[in-house]
């Protein structure tokens, strides 16, 4: 066990200043892929996690919400259908979760920074400059894209106080080389990106304390400065293993980390702050940084505004955990942007899983159950000219696989096993095992030699998709009766590991069709509802500040009518006709816009209020005298209307004042 190869992979911290959406789970999906592929090829791997909780942000939301940052956070994290509850579902794998609040990470950023600072590479100075504060960035004038955060393209402000300063203009040289002659930064076209948009540019010292607000890790030699929240919650992959603390004691078994996963905008992050501060302390750097692209929708940054549902609660409810995880990872390379959406979610799901892998289990499991009674018999026939090449393609498939993995290359991993299961159903329908079951006695063994055939196909592919869907691939081994011995990664590259009389075990369709049209009409109608109860519960028409004197008012004639009778108005949706008593023993005819929130009928006897000296108007060739009154107000983004019933005992034609 000691001696066992180690793996150390991060995600990047999450700031939990909001509920997290499927474009966060992208991430922490991905790192769980390749902690569980390392691990199913022997490696002791440490998987971290976990959330980046200070910054004026935070402060900022917490103040908004009524309550202190930390019970604002803690709420996000701990809460009900948080951060926790979310990985959990999500089946991460993570070994550990740290919190940039926790005392023993708190501490040792104290002792990080100060140590910084006597070894001459923090100085105190006056920061003049931007700030973005959504994305908690100092910015230089001339970093600024028209005039706006380079990142996020939101609005700066002017940030002018004494602060304590890194001398990153010192690393300069040694970060340039860094990237360009290493691997440390993947994929290359973010190398281009850095150096040509940072480095060359000049890079200049950065601000890594403020005072204007007090939610950080406090500088301990220097009361009212807080540490800058990207200082604190980098070296959070290094607190967790237990530098400069004692609550755990892994730094030395797995730092330096192999690598890294974070978003491309934070890339500048990691591979240019990052190693200059780890050169500063005297520390190793981490082997790798992999900036990942984007989940978009509709091309743009995922919002709750946008049609489609990016609540991954809601997706892997309807769709199922594993399915969800499977999408994330198969339909976008890592590297680069992709499109979310609902219907690529869906037909990813019919086609991969229901069509191809589901389909060649259902049907395997089935067909061995039917013709052999779900044992397979030990004599089996081959027939290499049919077999050839479904079984030299499964053979090779773990290294082919173990290639793309090893480059982060998860959606050529899967293209691999998906290529395999997709020889595998056309295999079926070359071998016509229908046909060979005409004739047992002839054709027997050669029926159980394709079956078998079948199952070591479902068997590889199975533990090769292990990584990306845990359960369904389990399911999938129990189903075909794959023993413990087969399951593992050695004989995922064993052609055969299979007992010839393996026995399988039906069981319940892995991944159901979806029907696409019904299934997105749900998904609109739930993204209608969320984005109708985003809206405020409750609003009314502000108040005039005009006044209006009072002989002008006592000039309204306000009366209570009853209601003798009331009809739609023919070709009008809006228009209801009221005949009225208004106590002039004279019919007063009134057209009322109502008829969206009320049915003639219910109205009929009822007493309102109108107002019955205006100027007779003509609407639909009717003429109206007068207007009902009503109240109005919206919820939820909807207009509501009711009308001013009075008390019935009001006779008709009483003055209103
Ligand atoms: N707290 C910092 C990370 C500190 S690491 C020392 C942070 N947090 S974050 O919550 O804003 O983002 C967490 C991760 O989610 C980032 O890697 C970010 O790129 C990723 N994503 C956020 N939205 C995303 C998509 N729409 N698509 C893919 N990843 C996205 O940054």
């Amino acid at each position: 066990m000691e001696n066992k190869k180690r793996f150390y992979i991060t995600t990047p911290i999450y700031y939990p200043s909001d509920k997290l959406h499927i474009g966060h789970t992208y991430c922490t999906v991905a790192t769980d892929a390749m902690a569980r592929y390392k691990r199913l090829t022997g490696y002791d791997v440490l998987f971290l996690t976990g959330t980046d909780e200070h910054g004026q942000k935070i402060e900022d939301k917490a103040k908004e919400a009524g309550v202190t940052p930390k019970e604002f956070v803690d709420r996000i994290v701990t809460g009900e259908k948080g951060v926790l509850d979310l990985w959990k579902l999500m089946n991460i794998s993570n070994d550990r979760f740290i919190r940039t609040t926790d005392d023993y990470h708190v501490a040792a950023i104290q002792k990080i920074f100060k140590k910084m600072y006597e070894n001459g590479d923090i100085y105190k100075g006056k920061y003049v400059g931007k700030y973005c504060k959504p994305c908690e960035s100092f910015w230089t004038e001339s970093q600024l894209v028209d005039g706006k955060c380079p990142d996020c393209g939101r609005e700066v402000q002017d940030a002018e106080e004494e602060a304590y300063f890194f001398r990153l203009s010192k690393y300069a040289d040694r970060i340039q080389h860094l990237l360009e002659d290493t691997d440390f930064l993947e994929p290359r076209s973010r190398v281009n990106e850095m150096v040509n948009n940072f480095i060359k540019p000049g890079l200049e010292d950065l601000c890594v304390s403020r005072t204007s607000f007090t939610w950080g890790v406090p500088v301990d030699f220097d009361p009212g400065h807080v540490v800058y929240v990207w200082v604190d919650a980098l070296f959070n992959y290094t607190t967790a293993l237990g530098f400069m603390n004692d609550k755990y004691d892994d730094y030395d078994k797995f730092w330096p980390a192999d690598v890294h996963f974070v978003g491309k905008e934070i890339v500048r992050f990691h591979s240019i702050i990052w190693p200059a501060m780890l050169m500063s302390m005297g520390m190793p750097l981490p082997k790798k940084v992999f900036g990942h692209g984007w989940l978009l929708l509709d091309g743009g940054k995922m919002s709750k505004s946008k049609g489609n549902v990016v609540d991954p609660y809601l997706l892997a409810q309807r769709f199922g955990v594993d399915a969800l995880r499977f999408f994330l990872l198969r339909t976008f390379p890592f590297g680069s942007d992709g499109n979310f959406s609902n219907e690529a979610l869906i037909n990813t799901i019919n086609v991969d899983l229901a069509n191809d892998l589901g389909n060649l289990l259902s049907r395997t499991v089935s067909m061995v159950g039917k013709y052999f009674g779900g044992t397979l018999p030990q004599q089996q026939a081959e027939d290499p000219e049919k077999d050839r090449e479904l079984v030299e393609l499964v053979s090779t498939l773990r290294s082919r696989y173990e290639d793309q993995m090893e480059h982060f290359a998860f959606q050529n991993a899967l293209a691999e096993i998906f290529k395999v299961i997709g020889r595998a159903n056309k295999y079926i329908d070359e071998n016509t095992p229908w046909v060979l079951a005409r004739d047992m006695e002839a054709n027997g063994p050669r029926l159980a030699g394709v079956m078998y055939n079948l199952l070591e196909v479902l068997r590889i592919s199975a533990v090769l998709l292990t990584p990306f869907i845990p359960q369904s691939s389990a399911e999938i081994l129990r189903q075909i009766g794959a023993c413990e011995a087969c399951q593992t990664w050695e004989s995922a590259g064993q052609w055969g590991s299979l007992r010839a009389d393996v026995t399988v075990q039906r069981g319940e369709n892995l991944f159901p069709r979806i029907d696409l049209d019904k299934e997105l009409a749900a998904l609109e109608e739930i993204a209608a509802q969320a984005k109708k109860a985003a809206l405020p519960a409750l609003e009314v028409e502000p108040q005039l500040t005009e006044k209006v004197d009072f002989d002008t008012f006592c000039k309204s004639d306000f009366r209570a009518v009853k209601v003798k009778d009331c009809q739609n108005v023919k070709k009008s949706e809006k228009l209801l006709r009221f005949t009225l008593d208004d106590g002039t023993g004279t019919d007063r005819q009134i057209l009322s816009g109502i008829a969206k929130w009320y049915k003639p009928e219910e109205l009929i006897g009822k007493t309102l209020m109108a107002i019955v000296n205006l100027p007779p108007r003509k609407m639909m060739g009717l003429e109206s005298n007068g207007m009902l009154i009503s109240a109005t107000h919206t919820e939820h983004g909807e207009e509501k209307l009711n009308l001013l019933m009075l008390d019935d005992k009001i006779p008709a034609g009483a003055k209103m004042c």
